[in-house]
């Protein structure tokens, strides 16, 4: 059993939790976008950010669905400093998905709902979740990122129908911002189609959904 402190509060973690899994194990909450507990983390999104200082005393910031808990550790959920580095990131996400009522929802949370930023009128905020899904728990392999930079996208493989697909909808059930829609009997992120589907296959997801 490891001992650390979050917020003022001593609790125990498991070895090998990370300080978000130790956090949530309380009832402490930090937001995230890119974490799932079914998936591995990926460090995409940065919103789970908190303050530590090490027993050693050395004192930053690191993303705690990554950073595994150890004992004597100090963490911040809320500090000024934390606080400030989400308002930024928010305000990048809500110019780059203006119309995404999760992201709304996330950003006035922390009191931003005028970005200083450009608006952008994209749907996916690249966190990885569809493509994570697809590949540890559907084992499909179907979608990746492909390009850098501002042209980092998720796509099936040459933009064309995905072969591998198995036509789960993992993808669409992950996606916090709702990018990856079934509809029209495909799945597809914008204008890239994943896969036809068969009215089995939709009427399957159906079911699956409506316990989302
Ligand atoms: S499509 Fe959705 S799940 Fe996939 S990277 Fe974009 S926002 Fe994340
Ligand atoms: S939830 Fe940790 S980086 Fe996104």
């Amino acid at each position: 059993m490891i001992t650390l402190t979050i917020d003022g509060r001593e609790i125990g973690a498991r070895e090998g939790w990370t300080v978000l899994q130790a956090a949530q194990n309380v009832g402490i909450e930090i937001p995230t976008l890119c974490y799932h507990e079914a998936l591995s983390s990926s460090g995409a999104c940065r919103l789970c950010s908190v303050e530590i200082t090490t027993k050693r005393g050395r004192n930053r910031v690191v993303t705690s669905c990554l950073y595994p808990v150890e004992n004597g550790l100090d963490v911040q959920t809320n500090s000024e400093k934390i606080k400030r580095l989400r308002r930024g990131l928010m305000e990048l996400l809500l110019a780059r998905c203006p119309d995404s009522e999760k992201i709304k929802h996330v950003a006035g949370q922390m009191g931003v709902t005028e970005p200083r930023f450009r608006m952008e009128g994209e749907e996916c905020i690249l966190c990885g979740l569809c493509v994570r899904v697809c590949q540890e728990i559907s084992e499909a392999k179907a979608i990746s990122a492909v390009n850098r930079g501002i042209k980092k996208e998720i796509a099936p493989p040459f933009h064309d129908l995905a072969e591998t697909c198995i036509g789960c909808g993992g993808c669409a059930y992950v996606c916090p911002t709702g990018a990856i829609k079934i509809e029209d009997n495909q799945i597809r992120l914008g204008s890239k189609i994943f896969k036809d589907l068969s009215p089995e296959e939709v009427k399957k997801m159906e079911e699956k959904f409506k316990s989302k």
